[in-house]
């Protein structure tokens, strides 16, 4: 039995069968109709969360399964104090396979050692997101046409964003990336990913501040929000929160084919203006996510269809 906690928990080679099993859902969604009819989905969300929990749920709906679950820590009985490890030996009676998110960075990971179904690691705290790396990357291939030979600028909340950490280690596997880390000086990227991944893989990378400075160079941007439920105090949000803010007017130093990623939500570091570019994909992304999961769950369900 697999999980899923980390992009590196597949091979490059398993990644490659994974983003064609998604492509080939896009193009022949009524072959994959019924594949998991009979299996259930467990979402056990004790953070909020829009776009991962109900890409799930349409991934599982849309492979013929059921899904359950809860969606905040409240109305699960995390309030009466039941420890991840307990909730996850019952759940595993329950369903067949479930995803977890959880504010704690780590929670996943005690739940797949408890477990006898597959575990999903929807977002630990500040650590990973490892399907919406995999979301990423198949937008990227999709959109982009492949998967190396870029330089990408990750701009925004480089600290707490986890799926800017995440997306780090799966792309350093691929040739010839180059990043460019553009947050504020207190948002900057944690020194357990610039020195541990970036640096110590040789890593082509440079940090800056303005993104203006980037834009001109960049074949992908990413850019993230500021994690505003992981700061310590209010007022540090307030003044980091629109430190960046793309618009029409920043967009005109950029590479007419440069693409614009987000893991959305969105909050102010986009402006609505930017959408209608063509270069913006952020809302085609959250569609890849649904395709992506599909095929996670069927890669963890050890489901084949012919
Ligand atoms: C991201 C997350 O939860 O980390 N959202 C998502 O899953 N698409 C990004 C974010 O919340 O900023």
């Amino acid at each position: 039995m697999r999980h899923l906690m980390s992009p590196l928990d597949f091979s490059v080679e398993e990644l490659d069968r994974l983003l064609n099993l998604a492509s080939d859902i896009k193009s022949n969604p009524a072959k994959y109709a019924h594949a998991c009819e009979g299996k259930k989905l467990a979402t056990l969300f004790y953070e909020p969360s829009t776009r991962t929990r109900l890409s799930f749920e349409a991934a599982m709906l849309n492979l013929g399964g059921s899904v359950l679950g809860f969606s905040s820590a409240d109305s699960s009985s995390a309030a009466k104090g039941e420890s991840v490890s307990d909730t996850i030996r019952v759940i595993s009676c329950y369903a067949d396979i479930c995803a977890m998110r959880h504010p704690k960075e780590g929670a996943p990971l005690v739940a797949s050692m408890h477990s006898s179904i597959p575990v999903i690691n929807a977002g630990d705290g500040g650590h990973q997101h490892p399907t919406q790396t995999l979301t990423d990357l198949l937008t990227i291939r999709a959109e982009k046409g492949r998967l190396g030979n870029f330089t990408i600028g990750l701009c925004g909340d480089l600290k707490f964003g986890r799926t800017v950490h995440s997306l780090i280690k799966a792309l350093i596997r691929y040739p010839d990336i180059r990043f460019v880390l553009i947050s504020p000086e207190e948002l900057r990227l944690p020194d357990y990913i610039r020195e541990d991944v970036l640096r110590k893989n040789n890593q082509s990378f440079r940090e800056e501040v303005r993104l203006e400075d980037a834009l001109p160079e960049l074949d992908l941007l990413y850019m993230t929000r500021v994690q505003r439920e992981r700061f310590f105090n209010e007022e540090d949000y307030v003044r980091m929160k629109d430190f960046y803010i793309l618009d029409k007017a920043k967009l005109t130093l950029a590479d007419p084919d440069m693409l614009i990623l987000h893991p959305l939500p969105r909050v102010n570091e986009i402006a609505t203006e930017v959408d209608d570019d063509p270069r913006a994909v952020y809302f085609k992304q959250a569609q890849y996510g649904v395709y992506v999961r599909m095929a996670l769950i069927l890669t963890l369900l050890e489901v084949e269809v012919c």
